[in-house]
């Protein structure tokens, strides 16, 4: 018994795995399209027809019609239903002019109308681990069946032949066209699981989580992304205690690819050393010029160190890894680390260190895709907080630089961060997504993008 309720209820429970990195919902429009640009690519239906007259091995010739061809196949419309649990229920409607040598001797035309239907299963490919349909159940339906026949012929003869010959040859010649589109459609996947390079830093992976599942409006994709240090070990992504979800208010029917923070996060861990910077310039942008001259202007211990100004070397170091959150409208990366004010010596001499501070500070994160890759540009939101690790001028009031350091990191900084990030971080290759005209959306924990097709 308790396997026949679990049969009605298992479904219905919460997955207990992970929460996934990254979830992509395929509407109609998407699967629509994929499935129309299928057909086209594959001129499937042309192929089809060019077959009919060639003789095929282990197929009988049709009885009383000779000299099969099939002409004028119309422009297939194709209509597509999710059924849920299942895939997606396709019927492709067109038609087409058979035409042959009739056993009564003249030239044969049979226009007909014809629907084909299947069930496309989704499944996951056990070798590849990728999703793949799966035809079912293929059927032609005839719609409409007109002829050239003479009218006198009596219409149980034509009906009789007409049936024995078209739903023998139909099938075997519509329904390989089904499954001819689904490879077509399947190999648009086929580079969802590569790993795509973030700059020389590392790799990431959409890697499925579980079997995609339809509903009555989408399918859904659970990715548990894999993020691979370059030489190093996958960075594991913070187990996100909240669960993902999208929001409600988006139109049934359409399609968007939620990416969380935490994920975000982890791409980012690949970036870290990156966000590691010496600075020896003089001048930099609306800045003092950087000499210890301008540093004894906030803190006059320095002056009587340096009683002749010195030019300033500045070096930041990140010691944490670089944290994404996301808030209604609104992301943050929240930056942790080291800021060591140095006084440069003569030609071939090391810097002799000023102070070494330690720095907690947010960026605000804007979002936008390019080429198939999330793009992300930061700017100063707050200096958290600024204390005195070590000093070589005795102690001082740290708070005293605040406005100074603030000036420092969204003039010298923050482009360094900014220069870092144009590497942008790959979003999932699948069925040829134009990312570029989504609708980006800031949630609770995660950035959402509403597709958009051509
Ligand atoms: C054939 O398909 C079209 C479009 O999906 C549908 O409107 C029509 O009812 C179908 N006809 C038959 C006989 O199934």
């Amino acid at each position: 018994m308790l396997w026949i309720l679990c049969l009605g209820f298992c479904g219905l429970l919460p997955r207990t795995q992970a929460d996934p990195g990254a979830l992509l919902r395929l509407g109609m429009d998407v699967m629509n399209h994929e499935v129309q640009s299928a057909m086209d690519e594959s001129h499937i239906l042309e192929k089809m027809a060019a077959e009919a007259g060639k003789k095929r091995p282990g197929v009988k010739p049709i009885k009383g019609l000779t000299n099969l061809k099939v002409k004028d196949v119309k422009l297939p419309v194709i209509a597509l239903s999710f059924i849920p649990g299942v895939g997606i229920f396709q019927c492709v409607s067109t038609g087409m002019t058979i035409t042959g040598k009739s056993f009564m001797g003249g030239n044969m035309e049979i226009i007909v109308v014809l629907n084909i239907t299947a069930t496309n299963r989704l499944l996951q490919d056990e070798e590849t681990g990728l999703p793949t349909f799966k035809s079912e159940g293929c059927e032609v339906i005839l719609v409409s069946v007109k002829t050239n026949l003479p009218s006198n012929m009596l219409p149980k003869v034509v009906n009789k032949f007409l049936d024995s010959t078209l739903h023998k040859v139909l099938p075997d010649l519509m329904c390989p066209a089904i499954d001819a589109v689904l490879v077509y459609v399947n190999r648009k996947w086929a580079n969802l699981n590569a790993a795509m390079p973030v700059g020389q830093m590392g790799t990431v992976k959409y890697v499925l989580t579980s079997i995609p599942t339809a509903t009555a409006n989408y399918i859904q994709v659970d990715f548990s992304p894999v993020v691979q240090q370059q030489e190093g070990n996958a960075i594991q992504l913070a187990d996100a205690r909240e669960v993902l979800e999208f929001p409600k208010d988006y139109a049934t029917g359409s399609s968007q690819l939620l990416l969380s923070a935490a994920f975000l996060t982890a791409e980012l861990a690949l970036l870290q050393k990156s966000f590691d910077v010496t600075v020896r310039d003089r001048m930099i942008g609306e800045l003092p010029p950087q000499t210890t001259k301008t540093l004894a202007g906030f803190i006059p211990e320095v002056a009587e160190a340096y009683p002749k100004p010195k030019p300033l070397v500045t070096q930041i170091r990140i010691n944490k890894p670089p944290k994404v959150t996301m808030k209604m409208g609104k992301s943050l990366l929240l930056l942790h680390g080291t800021l060591e004010m140095l006084a440069a010596r003569r030609r071939g001499r090391a810097p002799v260190s000023i102070f070494l501070l330690e720095a907690h500070f947010n960026l605000k994160v804007q979002y936008s895709v390019r080429e198939d890759r999330l793009q992300m540009a930061t700017s100063l939101d707050r200096l958290l907080s600024l204390s005195r690790v070590s000093s070589s001028i005795g102690t001082f009031n740290e708070k005293e630089l605040t406005g100074f350091i603030t000036d420092y990191l969204r003039e010298a900084y923050i482009p360094v961060i900014n220069d870092a990030l144009q590497v942008g971080l790959p979003l999932p290759d699948i069925l040829d997504m134009n990312y570029n005209l989504a609708e980006l959306d800031i949630v609770e924990n995660a950035l959402v993008l509403d597709l958009k097709l051509d």
